[in-house]
């Protein structure tokens, strides 16, 4: 990267982001224009080199595509947008059967893929490679990305900011274009200028304490995109998965759920197997129900966790069928095959995100979104098991197309002069910002863990009006510790840009969280514990400039 220490980058179409969605959008992009994609620490690492699960796709033979439609639907609580669900269902089996030509060495049963059931769906439909299916998926992915040169990886690069026009076009009362990003090479602040930008930067999970996430999940794709004036939606409903694996010294780790669908149990420290009593299909019922039932049960017994058990099934099938979670507890001294393995819930998913349609394209012209950092509605208030890698797969060959055929028709007006223009301000702009880093502060680790404390406290599985308050007020005073802190230039770190970020997102899950007073999906508000649909059959919508506003589905 910049070899004479020129602080531009140009490209076609940028991505940000190497994970299912970012690199399928990559992968499309190509076959119409020139790529760079940029990740923040290694191509490997994301949310989707640490599935587990599966990928959810109609290719069993007792099933159809309106029951996959519905399932998703019902897991929704009425809030998917069925256009795009549609898409993700129809679309999903093409992208998986390719992925499955490229090589991906998925689990096989005689001529079909072998199928895994969980939660919430109605036919066993998960195709998965053993419990790493991410890594497998994103192993596929990288190798074709790494084959292709029109695309150019950047890896260790860290977006910061968008590159918009935005002082120019609100003064014309015109939309706002992006040209691209300010982000982070080795200690410099540098432009990455392009003609069609896609956000695929991920989750958000780390702004809470317990989280199956990896640490590149800070939401900085969600933050910066707001402040750069999207429209951001749904951004109420975090989905908590009901089983991260809490042992003394391990490190954030999912169990996951398809150990419940071949058989696993959940009971409390009691020895008691709670689920029936909470749900009908026990174990197997809507994620936020079982992570509600478990954090429930813990509170009962006053015991920090619940334990799963599969000690039932035979030792050399649970090995085979989830080697990964055998290793890794194994690590720590624990084998699932004889002993319970002790969980909690934690932060998993976010359903919300910057809102677009079924092309991807934003409300900012040239950016497109897709992945977990987007929202199509696809998820609803709840998002059914396994339906995120299919998201990726579908929307991010969808951004990739549509960005590449934004980017080139710039060509054909050889950079039309307001392009130019538009470019020319963005990169003026951001060189503003453009000073030397540094990293460690201590400062900005306490804050981190102050976001993190509160929203976990107040804004995770169950909430309520006045703890959504107290951590808005919290969030408030954090904002302006943080802005004195940032004052002081040679504090600009990338710890300080991702607590920045953090705590942007934090205040949009709170606001919208504080609005919906009923509950639905993933929103749990006890203070209004049931559904209201005839006042919440709505979405929320929140910008940076405005309060968040109340929008028909
Ligand atoms: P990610 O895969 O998270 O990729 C985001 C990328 O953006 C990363 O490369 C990251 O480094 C990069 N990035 C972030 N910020 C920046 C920045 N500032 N600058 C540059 N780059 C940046 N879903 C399923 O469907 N099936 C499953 O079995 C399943 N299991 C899961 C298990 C675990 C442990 C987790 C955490 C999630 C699981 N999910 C599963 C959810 C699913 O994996 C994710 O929602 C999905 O992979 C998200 O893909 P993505 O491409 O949108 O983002
Ligand atoms: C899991 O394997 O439990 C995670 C699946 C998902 O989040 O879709």
């Amino acid at each position: 990267m910049n070899p004479e220490g020129h602080p531009n980058w140009d490209t076609d179409v940028l991505i940000i982001g190497s994970g299912a969605a970012g690199l399928r959008a990559a992968l499309a992009a190509s076959e119409h224009a020139n790529v760079t994609l940029i990740t923040k620490t290694t191509l490997t690492e994301s949310n989707t080199h640490y599935a587990q699960g599966g990928i959810a796709v109609v290719m069993n033979l007792d099933d159809t595509i309106a029951l996959h439609i519905k399932d998703t639907c019902d897991a929704g609580a009425g809030l998917c947008d069925v256009e795009a669900v549609e898409m993700m269902v129809s679309e999903g089996i093409p992208r998986v059967a390719e992925l499955l030509e490229w090589g991906a060495n998925f689990d096989w049963e005689g001529t079909l893929p072998r199928f895994t059931q969980e939660a919430a769906h109605s036919r066993r439909r998960i195709v998965h490679k053993g419990d790493a299916t991410g890594r497998e998926t994103t192993d596929v992915l990288i190798q074709r990305v790494l084959n292709t040169e029109r695309i150019h990886v950047l890896q260790n690069t860290f977006a910061i900011d968008l590159l918009t026009d935005a002082d120019i076009a609100k003064a014309r009362g015109e939309t706002v274009t992006c040209y691209g990003v300010t982000a982070i090479v080795e200690g410099e602040v540098v432009c990455i200028r392009a003609r069609a930008t896609i956000l695929a930067t991920g989750g958000l999970g780390r702004v809470y304490p317990c989280t199956s996430n990896p640490k590149v999940a800070t939401g900085d794709g969600f933050a910066a995109a707001w402040r750069a004036g999207c429209e951001m939606v749904d951004m109420e409903f975090v989905q908590f998965h009901p089983t991260t694996l809490y042992l003394d010294g391990a490190p954030n780790f999912l169990i996951s759920e398809a150990v419940r669908g071949e058989g696993g149990k959940l009971i409390n420290i009691r020895g008691e197997r709670f689920m029936e009593k909470y749900h009908e299909k026990g174990e197997l019922a809507p994620r936020d129900i079982v992570s509600r039932s478990n954090q429930k049960e813990m509170e009962l017994t006053a015991f920090p966790c619940v334990y799963l058990d599969i000690t039932h099934k035979p030792a050399e099938f649970i090995h085979e069928r989830f080697p990964t979670i055998s290793d890794t507890t194994r690590r720590y001294g624990l084998d699932i095959s004889v002993d319970l393995i002790p969980v909690r819930p934690g932060a998993h998913f976010m359903m919300g995100g910057i809102r677009t349609n079924t092309d991807t394209e934003t409300n900012l012209k040239g950016l497109y979104a897709c992945g977990e950092v987007a929202c199509t509605g696809v998820h609803g208030a709840n998002r059914l098991a396994s339906n995120s890698l299919l998201e990726c797969l579908v929307y991010g060959t969808r951004a990739g197309t549509n960005a590449a055929t934004f980017a080139n028709s710039y060509q054909s007006s050889v950079i039309s002069a307001q392009f130019q223009e538009g470019f020319e301000a963005a990169t003026r702009h951001s060189l503003n910002d453009n000073r030397k880093l540094k990293t460690d502060d201590y400062s900005i680790e306490a804050i981190k863990d102050a976001i993190q404390e509160t929203l976990w406290e107040n804004v995770s599985i169950e909430r309520n009006g006045e703890g959504l308050r107290q951590t808005l007020a919290e969030l408030e005073d954090l904002t302006e510790h943080l802005e004195a802190v940032r004052a002081t230039p040679e504090m600009t770190t990338i710890s300080m840009i991702e607590t920045v970020n953090m705590l942007d997102v934090a205040l949009m899950i709170t606001r919208s969280a504080l609005m919906r007073t009923e509950s639905r999906g993933a929103h749990y508000r006890a203070d209004c514990p049931t559904q209201d649909d005839t006042n919440w059959h709505h979405r929320i919508l929140i910008t940076h400039d405005n309060s968040p506003e109340v929008i028909p589905l």
